[in-house]
């Protein structure tokens, strides 16, 4: 054996001993990720379970629990979390978590008065289905679709999110208000068509994604929070936040749905332009100057004391779930490598609930509505639901490996 012959040998066993010690470093950080999990969840649910109601928990505030009706646009995910649990362990107990807070959001799938009933049933709903495959199920999505469909509006072409005449909403001289986060809603548009045959829907999905990309988007790609259309004659009528910082600012959830929302469009579709734009989405915030370090976005990218300023956990969580899954539709390993790197820092002690605190949420600092003066620097029950579903895509990336 020649001395060259020797040292290729033990570079290779130091290069296969550090992708084993990184492997194991990846394994760990979900098991004891999952650990902080079962036990912060199980505190929550054994809270609400002594109870006896079923209750949904969405935040903190003045250090207690806010609770929320079903009619909040938050009020499937933690029902949400149940099945990711359920998924990331196995364990029985998460399952009948997953059935009894799930069913108890039935009548959410009559919701017609926002958008949310998207997030609201598919979180909730399409998991269940996903997991136990009940017949039942079917109905309540299919249900909640047509809910949703009462809001598209077929001038401009999409699905309106607020009611042009109630609430603070109605003090925007709203026509027809779209926020980037309805993306989100058409999830449940592709798996009704599925479930029901009924193509119209699918149909109202592309309508409202290509109406949104061609409208919400900047030059760079970041996207505006709010698009208003004229409901009577269609087209954009102005660009403008509800919950960023200012109009032309990018606000980082909003950010966030909308690299969810085309990486989903692109699953369901199969048009590479929805995967190109999600690209774009990417390099637009993987390249900006305020990304920070630790890849956890300060709540607007141009909030005006960054860096001085609340990150918004829930944003960052998000994305990490989105890139898991596009890193599943290109050979490009830089959108894994980057939600390996999300999930590295919300899983340290920087972002993740010591166990016992944080009200028995997972992760803390994530920012609701800065403008509303509402949940800033707070847990956040969304936060955690797709911190879940990212853990569960990692895992599932890693055990096809
Ligand atoms: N869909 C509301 C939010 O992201 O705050």
């Amino acid at each position: 054996m020649t001395l060259r012959f020797l040292s290729t040998v033990a570079i290779a066993g130091l290069l296969l001993s550090c992708a084993q010690a990184k492997e194991e470093k990846t394994t760990n950080l979900i098991q004891e990720t999952v650990a902080v999990a079962e036990q912060q969840i199980g505190f929550q649910t054994e809270l609400i379970e002594r109870s006896g109601k079923v209750l949904i928990p969405r935040t903190v505030k003045n250090d207690k629990i806010q609770y929320v009706s079903i009619e909040d646009w938050t009020s499937g995910f933690f029902a949400g979390s149940m099945w990711y649990m359920y998924d990331l362990t196995g364990n029985e107990k998460w399952k009948t978590l997953g059935v009894k807070y799930t069913e108890h959001l039935d009548s959410a799938k009559y919701l017609t008065w926002h958008h949310d009933v998207g997030f609201m049933i598919n979180s909730s709903y399409g998991n269940a289905l996903r997991v136990t495959g009940n017949e039942a199920y079917k109905e309540v999505m299919i249900e909640a679709a047509r809910s949703l469909a009462t809001r598209f509006r077929p001038i401009p072409g999409v699905i309106q999110s607020w009611d042009e005449d109630r609430g603070w909403q109605g003090k925007r001289g709203w026509s027809c208000p779209v926020i980037i986060d309805n993306m989100m809603n058409l999830e449940l548009f592709f798996e009704a068509t599925r479930l029901s045959g009924d193509s119209s829907y699918y149909k109202m999905a592309v309508s409202h994604a290509d109406v949104t990309m061609a409208n919400h988007f900047r030059d760079d790609y970041s996207s505006y929070h709010v698009v208003d259309y004229d409901k009577i004659k269609g087209g954009a009528r102005s660009h403008e936040t509800a919950q960023g910082f200012s109009d032309a600012s990018a606000w980082a959830r909003g950010q966030a749905w909308a690299i969810y929302g085309y990486t989903v469009c692109y699953r369901e579709t199969g048009d590479k332009r929805y995967l190109s734009l999600a690209e774009n989405i990417y390099k637009y915030l993987f390249n900006h100057p305020r990304m920070p370090a630790d890849y956890v976005p300060y709540w607007d990218f141009d909030a005006p004391d960054i860096p001085n300023e609340p990150r918004d956990a829930s944003a960052a969580a998000i994305i990490a779930s989105a890139l898991y899954e596009m890193s599943t539709y290109t050979t490009n390993t830089v959108y894994k490598a980057t939600a390996d790197k999300i999930i590295a820092s919300l899983a340290s002690p920087a972002y993740l609930a010591t166990v016992g605190t944080n009200h028995h949420f997972l992760l803390r600092h994530s920012v609701g509505s800065i403008p509303h003066g509402h949940e800033v620097d707070v847990p956040l029950n969304y936060a955690d639901y797709y911190f879940l579903e990212a853990l569960v895509r990692k895992q599932k990336l890693e055990a096809t490996k």
